[in-house]
């Protein structure tokens, strides 16, 4: 489960300051996580409350469950030290995210004293930074599932497939007349074409996903 936590006067997003923080609504920022995640079939839970201590408490509820948090502080990113010390106390990753370029505005806005307490700050991309952070929580939990199910395969399966590869390689020419050949230098300059490796035997980067679309 990912966590969207949004601080206060968040809940007035479409109507508050339209031209620092756009029209779309809160509920616009609810569906596009909940969409995004979904297509990784990982659940969202959203909160908003004007409240440092509700905002304290949810966190604090759901620090166990939690694979990830999406959070824009709003005010809170300024001065809240006990957000600060909850987002702590969290073991999963927890990504802050400004719709405004807090940078460009008020001198006070460019201090976050939550962020050292994050991953990582998305600011300054409208309502596409919730969308951001919540393709990178995603695609790390979609990778940390690919690493726990390769380590999950047995040592019979692996050993199976080691075997069946160097079979095909010794029907297609001796092992060590390939070595000696590499060791010689290019198949190039022996006169051979290097063999194509079957497709399967290409490590997949599951970190290297070229698939994002923007909104
Ligand atoms: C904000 C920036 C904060 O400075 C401000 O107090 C907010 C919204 C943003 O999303 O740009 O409430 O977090």
């Amino acid at each position: 489960m990912i966590l969207l936590v949004n601080g206060p006067n968040l809940n007035l997003l479409g109507e508050r300051e339209p031209e620092v923080y756009g029209h779309e609504t809160l509920a616009d920022v609810e569906r596009v996580v909940a969409e995004t995640c979904a297509a990784y079939g990982v659940e969202v839970k959203p909160f908003q409350s004007n409240w440092e201590g509700a905002l304290l408490d949810f966190l604090q509820e759901h620090r166990q469950v939690a694979r990830g948090v999406i959070l824009n502080p709003g005010a809170f990113t300024h001065t809240s030290r006990a957000l600060h010390d909850c987002l702590k106390t969290l073991p999963c990753p927890i990504i802050e995210v400004h719709i405004s370029n807090v940078h460009a505005r008020e001198p006070w806005r460019r201090r976050s004293v939550t962020a050292p307490a994050t991953q990582g700050q998305i600011v300054g991309l409208g309502i596409s930074g919730y969308y951001y952070a919540a393709l990178h929580l995603c695609s790390m939990l979609a990778a940390a599932q690919a690493e726990a199910g390769l380590a999950a395969q047995t040592e019979a399966g692996l050993a199976a497939r080691a075997e069946a590869a160097s079979g095909s390689l010794m029907e297609s020419g001796s092992l060590e007349e390939s070595g000696s050949l590499m060791e010689a230098g290019s198949l190039e300059e022996a006169g051979e074409q290097p063999a194509e490796e079957p497709a399967e035997s290409f490590p997949v980067d599951v970190h290297a996903r070229g698939d994002y679309e923007p909104l």
